[in-house]
């Protein structure tokens, strides 16, 4: 969606607007909100319910320490996680995760935490290196931000190991695998989490209050796309070069590490033996926004198109692009089936998620829109949220142009509404000078991890009354690895429906970690 200047300006007011009279309504969150503004507690714990570390903060091991890895360590909380080793199989990662890109997102763990307790951190040239030595160091947990293809293979060693695990998104390159990181942490009696950050964003919790409140109406539709234009000359952040640190890495000693090549260690995302494609590392961030919005619910079934269509295809591309090796489709386009509120009463009451990523236009930013019956909601770039209403007829007002309030369910006897102003002059704080909701509220990696450790020092060995994940309703972990086995499933299903143009239908049981059934099993994928 393109909007004015002024437009956004309206949407992001509307929202703080309307987080303050449905969300603040909350008496407890309200007051917890106070807390955190005051110092005493992060706005993470405020809206999380966990609470800031009394014990001491628990002894945890970084495992890759690549792009994310560095973001993670940049966000780590070290009140809550003291970061007692690394391990990374290229020597410029390493060398990175103690000096950083020279900026404010990757800075190092120099800057971050000191020279001094920085010279204290124990270097490792691999997962398995590090569990060697995880006993002598007491590491508890590790964070792992590897490649897809090593998320399980990695995970199940350390869990094996006796550690807890936080481990990057896509959680695993097939659902069985995502089936045994379950079962093993289960076993061993150990926290899983994986990272998709919206679940403990701020901005992203409050947007689902409004929806959940019934305020934007019936949602039948949220459109959900990432927009890239790679045809530019050495615009694709997804194709690397080999720095020269790297170049005396072997190809053959990388094989018992998942990687047939250093090219393939660097380049993962590009080959289908090691990735997911734009629907594993793109996509499932964003469908599982939208599956938040709709309840959590699981899809009732996908279809979709997805090619190489740019990307060395002769006549087509830039010269540069023809001899491209890559596997993976560079666009694709989904369309999801949600059951609708009402399903159970009425099957034809269904919600439609449609996902586009491409490399060739970035027109649009990347974003998620959610289009109720009364509102629209707009989540751009993962950092700011606005808000509009829809014009009923004879009512006053609505559209982009259009500043709001709330009536609250107290006054109206039922949910919340929206209303619009009468004047459409120039914007004006909705929230009556209130705090500002809808830009840069917190992207999640620093509660996420926060949320881990806590979890690990009060409930870590309780995991699983009656077998299942404690729910985070009950201060369990809010992506656990029953929530993004189901983000994976969705990923990697839309990926097969898109390999083999069929129209899939979930099983109730691919979604059941105790089950054996697979969409790779059920689809004859070869993995
Ligand atoms: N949550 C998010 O928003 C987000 C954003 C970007 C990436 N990610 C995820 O983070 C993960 C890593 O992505 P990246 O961009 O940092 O990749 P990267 O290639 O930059 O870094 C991965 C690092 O892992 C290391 N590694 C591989 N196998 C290892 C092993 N056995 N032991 C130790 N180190 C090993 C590699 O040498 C490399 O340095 C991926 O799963 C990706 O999907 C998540």
């Amino acid at each position: 969606m393109v909007l004015t200047p002024e437009q956004e300006l309206i949407g992001k007011q509307n929202f703080s607007g309307a987080v303050e009279a449905v969300a603040g309504a909350d008496m407890t969150r309200r007051e917890a909100i106070k807390a955190a503004a005051a110092g005493g507690i992060g706005l993470g714990a405020a809206y999380f319910g966990y609470k800031e570390l009394e014990a001491d903060p628990v002894r945890v091991a970084f495992i890759g320490t690549g792009d994310e890895g560095n973001i993670l360590l940049n966000e780590h909380p070290p009140k809550y996680m003291n970061v007692v080793a690394i391990a990374d199989l290229r020597p410029s990662n390493r060398e990175r995760a103690f000096r950083g890109d020279g900026n404010e997102v990757r800075m190092g763990l120099i800057k971050k935490l000191g020279a001094d307790k920085a010279s204290k951190i124990e270097v490792f040239n691999s997962h398995k290196e590090l569990l060697d030595n995880a006993k002598r160091l007491g590491i508890e947990a590790v964070v792992i931000a590897t490649p897809l293809v090593t998320h399980a293979p990695i995970a199940i060693d350390c869990l094996e190991s006796g550690l807890h695990v936080l481990t990057e998104k896509l959680m695993a390159r097939t659902v069985q695998s995502c089936k045994e990181m379950i079962r093993t942490a289960k076993k061993n009696n150990l926290l899983l989490a994986v990272g998709h950050q919206r679940h403990y964003s701020v901005l992203y919790h409050n947007a689902n209050s409004l929806v959940q409140s019934g305020l934007v109406g019936d949602v039948k539709y949220i459109r959900a796309q990432w927009h890239r234009n790679n045809s530019f000359p050495n615009s694709d952040s997804w194709q690397k070069g080999i720095p020269s640190a790297d170049k005396g890495l072997k190809d053959a000693d990388l094989k018992a590490f998942k990687f047939d090549s250093l090219n393939h260690l660097i380049n993962w995302r590009l080959y289908n033996s090691t990735g997911g494609g734009l629907m594993a590392e793109l996509g499932s961030h964003q469908m599982d926004a939208a599956s938040i919005f709709l309840g959590k619910v699981h899809p009732l079934a996908v279809s979709g198109y997805g090619g190489k269509n740019f990307y060395g295809i002769p006549g087509v591309g830039p010269k540069d692009k023809w001899d491209d090796d890559r596997e993976i489709d560079d666009h694709i386009y989904v369309t999801f089936e949600f059951p609708g509120t009402h399903f159970e009463q009425n099957d034809r009451d269904k919600a439609i998620v449609t996902y586009s990523s491409i490399n060739t236009n970035k027109f649009e930013p990347y974003g998620e829109l959610v289009y109720g019956s009364r509102g629209t909601l707009f989540m751009k770039t993962e950092k700011e949220a606005m808000l509009w209403k829809e014009e009923g007829r004879g009512s006053q007002g609505g559209g982009p142009d259009q500043r709001l309030w709330v009536i609250s369910g107290t006054t109206t006897g039922g949910g919340p509404v929206l209303e619009a102003y009468e004047t459409t002059s120039g914007p004006k704080a909705a929230s009556g000078g209130g705090p500002d909701w809808a830009s840069n509220v917190s992207r999640g990696y620093t509660e996420e991890m926060e949320h881990f450790c806590y979890a690990i020092r009060n409930h870590g060995s309780d995991y699983w009354p009656g077998g299942q994940p404690r729910p985070p309703k009950e201060g369990g972990l809010r992506c656990n690895g029953v929530v993004a086995m189901a983000d994976a499933i969705m990923a990697l299903t839309a990926n097969i429906a898109m390999d083999q143009h069929k129209y899939i239908e979930f099983k109730p049981e691919w979604f059941d970690f105790e089950s054996d059934a697979t969409p790779e099993a059920d689809f004859g994928v070869d993995v």
